[in-house]
């Protein structure tokens, strides 16, 4: 179904650089978009409501409110919390997975166990629960392993060590140290993957899946891939390391295994599946992470390039009536600005100067994530605060917008890397 569809009207949840990325495309493709809570610069796009993610009983009456045809469901919390589940109990067509669906992403341990029941490849692993099996395990490996806290811990829960000391120190964390709280009770150590990483996201009905462009996301701080990791400081796609064929290998091999393996464990998968991606020198695909939802900032550049329209799509899926296939897309980059400090503190609101000249350009988008609006003036309040985004017929072309863009943009203590999509380029 990609032939044009009227109005719908759609409900987004959440307030992030992705979410105002989806909110952005559904209202360019001609829907009425309600946005919560959002934040000020998703309400220059659309009409934004100061509901909370995690007001679930609050969503539905939202929902119900205001005739919404489907519920689309951004960030990670609300989804192993279960909001899918209470829309669609409430009758509500919803793009985001089950509460048991979203396990896969909010526990490491299910999603580990999951793979080795359906043979699904990725790392071998040890999971543990204890200082004592922790250092038992560690025993066993003959490189140091990477140590991830189980539960949701807003990207930071992964260590990958260089030493067996530094894996030590990592399980202490976790476990004598509580340092992720709960997350953090139970560890995965896992065997550390070489070759290059690549995010493969599909927006599924349970059972057909819909492969978006390939991204390449770049998690650490600085340039060259140096520095603490962040949320992810800019995205590109395509990604040129999944070519269309491996693309197609790895729906095959690692995509409809689980999918299936889902459907056959009661908790069918509707929404968009995040497989994180590690792919050896042999262009074999292993899983790293699943994901329950969009990426961010991976969704802006794959939203803001892709060529047909994606919300016939969402509804699709919603139902249970989704055509397979692939969704193409123009080259796009996101290149993210962060705050001073970022990733580890966030430091005292500054004023942003440039953004409406930078937004100006032709085929450049920025959306906000760490901004707030008073009395006409822009601020950068923390974190990631802008996503600039940018498209073109090849990515030299997007990154080149994209950084002219940022170019024009400044705040106090910004943070962005230059390299954003430099692999790709060679
Ligand atoms: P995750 O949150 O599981 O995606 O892990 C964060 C990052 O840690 C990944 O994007 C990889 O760069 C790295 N990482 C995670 N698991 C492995 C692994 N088994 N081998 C190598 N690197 C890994
Ligand atoms: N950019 C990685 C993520 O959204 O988890």
């Amino acid at each position: 179904m990609s032939s044009r569809c009227s109005e719908v009207r759609i409900l987004i949840v959440g307030s992030g650089g992705r979410e105002h990325a989806l909110a952005h495309r559904c209202v360019v493709e001609g829907h009425h978009v309600i946005v919560a809570p959002g934040s000020d610069g998703i309400a220059a796009d659309a009409r934004c409501v100061a509901v909370q993610t995690s007001e679930h009983e609050r969503l539905v009456e939202l929902a119900r409110a205001e005739r919404v045809d489907l519920v689309v469901i951004g960030p990670e919390q609300p989804l192993v919390d279960g909001l899918a589940d209470r829309l669609r109990a409430a009758g509500v067509l919803t793009v985001g997975p089950s509460a048991a669906a979203a396990r896969l992403e909010g526990s490491k341990a299910d999603a580990k166990a999951f793979m080795a029941r359906h043979g699904i490849p990725t790392a071998a692993s040890q999971t543990v629960h204890s200082l004592a099996d922790g250092l038992a395990a560690l025993a066993v490996f003959s490189a140091p392993p990477v140590i991830k806290a189980s539960g949701l811990a807003a990207g930071k829960g992964v260590t990958v060590p260089e030493s067996f000391a530094e894996a030590e120190a990592a399980l202490r964390d976790c476990l004598e140290g509580h340092v992720f709280g709960a997350a953090g009770a139970t560890v995965v150590l896992e065997e550390r993957l070489d070759g290059e990483e690549v995010s493969l996201l599909v927006l599924t009905d349970g059972t057909r899946a819909l492969t978006f462009e390939p991204a390449q996301d770049h998690k650490r701080l600085l340039d060259g891939d140096l520095g603490p990791n962040t949320g992810g400081m800019g995205a590109y796609a395509p990604a040129p390391l999944l070519d269309s064929i491996r693309r197609e290998r790895a729906l095959v091999e690692i995509v409809e295994p689980t999918l299936a393996g889902l459907r056959a464990e009661g908790r069918p998968f509707v929404g968009v599946l995040f497989v994180g991606l590690m792919i050896d020198a042999g262009g074999a695909a292993r899983v790293i992470e699943y994901n329950c939802r969009l990426g961010d900032p991976e969704a802006q550049p794959i939203l803001f390039g892709a060529r047909g329209e994606v919300v016939p799509h969402l509804l699709a899926a919603s139902r249970g009536v989704l055509v397979p296939g692939h969704l193409a897309g123009r080259a796009a980059a996101t290149v993210v600005m962060a705050s001073s400090g970022y990733p580890r503190a966030s430091g005292a609101a500054v004023p942003i100067t440039g953004l409406d000249a930078a937004a100006a350009a032709e085929d450049v988008k920025i959306f906000h994530a760490g901004t707030r609006l008073r009395d006409g003036q822009w601020w950068a309040t923390g974190g990631r605060v802008l996503g600039v985004c940018a498209r073109g017929a090849r990515l030299e072309e997007a990154l080149a917008r994209a950084y002219s863009a940022c170019d024009q943009i400044s705040f106090t203590g910004s943070q962005a890397r230059r390299d954003i999509g430099a692999r790709a380029r060679g």
